[in-house]
C-alpha cells in the first residue's frame, strides 16, 4: 500500500496498488463549481495504470476508489459519442481515446473544455454547440422524397460522396470549437462544428438547401469570423477539417464553389 499526502487544502488519497511496482501517474483535475464559486482548485490524485489505460478510465478509478464527488461526462468508451471532451495536459482531447502512455508525462492536467461554460469540474454545457448545429438545418433539404421518387432513390457517385464523406464524420465533441481562438473571443460565433455541417449537407448532392444555409452563415458572427487558425482541424478526433469546410463554404458564397 503506497500512502501519497497531496498538498493541504487537498485532499490525502491513499492508493491501494495490486502490484507495488507497477507504474502510478499523478492526474491534477480541476474542480470548479459555479455558480458557488468561479474559482478552479486543482486537486491530485495518484492513480496506477498500464499501457492501455485511458484518461478516462484513470478518471473512473478516482471516483471509484478516492473521490466520487468529481462531474465529468461520459458515454460510449469508444469515440463515438462525443460526451468526454476535456483539455488534457493543455490539448482539447477525448478523455476515452486518450492513453495516459501517449502523453509522456507522469503528471496529468485534466480541465474542462475552453469556449464552453462549466457546469461543474469537468463537465461542460453544450447547449449552444447543439443549438448553432440545429441551425445549420443538419438533413437534407428535398421536397423529392427517395420513397416517393420515381427513381426510388438519389444516386451518387463515389466522386459525389467524396465532397463530403469527412465531414459527415462528426461525433458534435466540440473539441474544435474548444480550440477555436476566435471562439474565445467572440462567443456567438457559429464555430468550426457548425460550419462544417453547414458545409456537410451543402456539398451534398441529393440537398437543395444551399440558398438557406448561406444566408444563415453569411452573417456577422458567421463564416467571415475565421480567420483560418486551423487548430480546429489539428485537435479533431475524427478526422474531419472544419477549416477546410470553411473555406469550401467560403467559395460557394464567392461563387466558385461546386
Ligand atoms: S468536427 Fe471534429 S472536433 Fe469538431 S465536433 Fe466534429 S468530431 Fe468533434
Ligand atoms: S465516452 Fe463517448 S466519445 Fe468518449
Amino acid at each position: 500500500m503506497a500512502t501519497v499526502t497531496v498538498p493541504k487544502e487537498e485532499k490525502t488519497a491513499v492508493v491501494t496498488s495490486p502490484e507495488s511496482t507497477q507504474k502510478t501517474v499523478t492526474l491534477r483535475i480541476a474542480r470548479i463549481n459555479p455558480p458557488e464559486s468561479t474559482e478552479t482548485k486543482f486537486e491530485e490524485f495518484k492513480v496506477p495504470v498500464q499501457k492501455w489505460t485511458t484518461v478516462l478510465e484513470s478518471i473512473l478509478y478516482v471516483k471509484q476508489n478516492l473521490d466520487h464527488s468529481i462531474a465529468v461526462r461520459y458515454s460510449c468508451r469508444q469515440a463515438s459519442c462525443g460526451s468526454c471532451g476535456m483539455k488534457i495536459n493543455g490539448k482539447p482531447r477525448l478523455a476515452c481515446y486518450t492513453k495516459i502512455s501517449e502523453l509522456e508525462s507522469n503528471v496529468i492536467t485534466i480541465e474542462p473544455m475552453n469556449n464552453f461554460p462549466i457546469i461543474r469540474d469537468l463537465a461542460v454545457n453544450f447547449e449552444q454547440l447543439f443549438s448553432t448545429h440545429k441551425k445549420m438545418k443538419p438533413f437534407i433539404i428535398n421536397e423529392e422524397s427517395e420513397v416517393n421518387s420515381d427513381t426510388k432513390e438519389f444516386i451518387q457517385t463515389p466522386q459525389d460522396l467524396e465532397k463530403f464523406l469527412q465531414f459527415s464524420y462528426c461525433i458534435k465533441c466540440g473539441l474544435c470549437n474548444s480550440a477555436c481562438p476566435t471562439m474565445a473571443t467572440d462567443t456567438s460565433f457559429i464555430g468550426p462544428q457548425g460550419l462544417a455541417q453547414a458545409y456537410r449537407y451543402t456539398a451534398d448532392n441529393r440537398d437543395k438547401g444551399k440558398k438557406d444555409r448561406l444566408k444563415i452563415v453569411d452573417q456577422s458572427h458567421g463564416i467571415w469570423r475565421c480567420h483560418f487558425a486551423g487548430s480546429c482541424s489539428n485537435v479533431c478526433p475524427k478526422g474531419v477539417d472544419p477549416a477546410m469546410a470553411i473555406q469550401l463554404l467560403r467559395g460557394y458564397l464567392l461563387g466558385f464553389g461546386k
